[in-house]
C-alpha cells in the first residue's frame, strides 16, 4: 500500500495515536467515555449546564498533553511529511499538539485544540491559559464566556471545505488510531474511495469502518506506522 512517485497522502488521526503518549482515548476500556458522560462535557448544552465540570474536564487533558511527549508514530509521520515526493496532510480528530510537536506542518485540526480559547458571545479566539475557567472575561468584548476552542457533539467541524477537497483529489488515505465511531471523520474513507484513491487503516483492532478500507492492519501505532512511513519513503 505505497504511493506512486508525485501522489498526495491524507492521514486521518485519533486518540489511538496518542495513546502511546500517555494520553487516554474515548471508547477503550478505561477511556474518557467510561468515566464520563459525553453528554455533559462535549455538547454545548453540558456546557451551558455546567461549565464547570466542562472546563475540569479540558483543564486536566490540557494539563495532560503539556507533561506528554510525541510517540514514534507522530514523529514517522513527521519524518513522511518531510521526506515524501508529493503532499501530505494530516487531518486529525484530536485536540493535543503532538503532531505539531513532532514537527508535522500541515495539521488540520478538525476537532479543534486545547491550545485555544474561545469566546462562546462573540467568537473571538485567543491563547488558551493552562486552566481556563467560563468566568475569564473575552479579551475582545469583555463578556465572560470563556469556553475552549474545540468542536462539541452537534457542533461543525472545522475545515471542512479544505479537508473534503483534500480528500476528491487524494491517491492514498490513511487512518490511524481511530474507531471509526464519529462522523463526518469516518465517513472519509468512503469520499477518499469514491475519488479513487487506494486506502489504508493502521489500528490497535479493526475499526467500525475497517470493511470499507482496501488494506487493514492491526498493531500499536507506535509499530506500525514507522514501519510504513520507512517503506513509503524507500520505495517513492
Ligand atoms: P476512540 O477512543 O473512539 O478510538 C480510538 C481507537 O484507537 C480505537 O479503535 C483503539 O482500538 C485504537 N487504539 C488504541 N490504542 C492504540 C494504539 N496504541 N495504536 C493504534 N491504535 C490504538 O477515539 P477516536 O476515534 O479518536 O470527539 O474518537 C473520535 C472522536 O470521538 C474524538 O475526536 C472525540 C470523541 O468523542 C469529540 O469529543 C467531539
Amino acid at each position: 500500500m505505497e504511493p506512486t512517485l508525485t501522489s498526495s497522502i491524507v492521514i486521518l488521526t485519533g486518540a489511538g495515536v496518542s495513546a502511546e503518549s500517555g494520553l487516554g482515548t474515548f471508547r477503550d476500556t478505561d477511556g474518557h467515555w467510561t468515566k464520563y458522560d459525553l453528554n455533559d462535557v462535549a455538547t454545548p448544552e453540558g456546557f451551558a449546564r455546567n461549565p464547570v465540570l466542562v472546563h475540569e474536564f479540558y483543564n486536566a487533558r490540557r494539563r495532560n498533553c503539556a507533561g506528554a511527549r510525541p510517540n514514534p508514530a507522530h514523529l514517522a509521520l513527521a519524518r513522511l511529511e518531510t521526506g515524501f515526493n508529493g503532499t501530505v496532510m494530516v487531518v486529525t480528530q484530536n485536540i493535543d499538539d503532538l503532531h505539531e510537536r513532532a514537527g508535522s506542518r500541515a495539521v488540520c485540526h478538525m476537532h479543534g485544540t486545547l491550545s485555544r480559547a474561545l469566546c462562546a458571545a462573540c467568537g473571538h479566539r485567543w491563547d488558551a491559559p493552562a486552566v481556563m475557567a467560563a468566568d475569564d472575561p473575552c479579551p475582545g468584548c469583555r463578556t465572560p464566556a470563556t469556553r475552549p476552542d474545540v468542536v462539541w457533539f452537534g457542533e461543525m467541524p472545522y475545515f471542512m471545505d479544505e479537508i473534503c477537497a483534500a480528500l476528491e483529489s487524494v491517491d492514498l488515505f490513511v487512518s490511524i488510531g481511530t474507531s471509526g465511531s464519529v462522523y463526518p471523520a469516518a465517513g472519509f474513507v468512503e469520499i477518499a474511495r469514491s475519488a479513487g484513491a487506494r486506502t489504508l487503516e493502521l489500528n490497535l483492532e479493526p475499526s467500525d469502518t475497517a470493511s470499507a478500507f482496501d488494506e487493514t492492519r492491526q498493531g500499536a501505532a507506535g509499530v506500525l506506522v514507522p514501519a510504513w512511513v520507512d517503506t513509503v519513503l524507500a520505495t517513492q
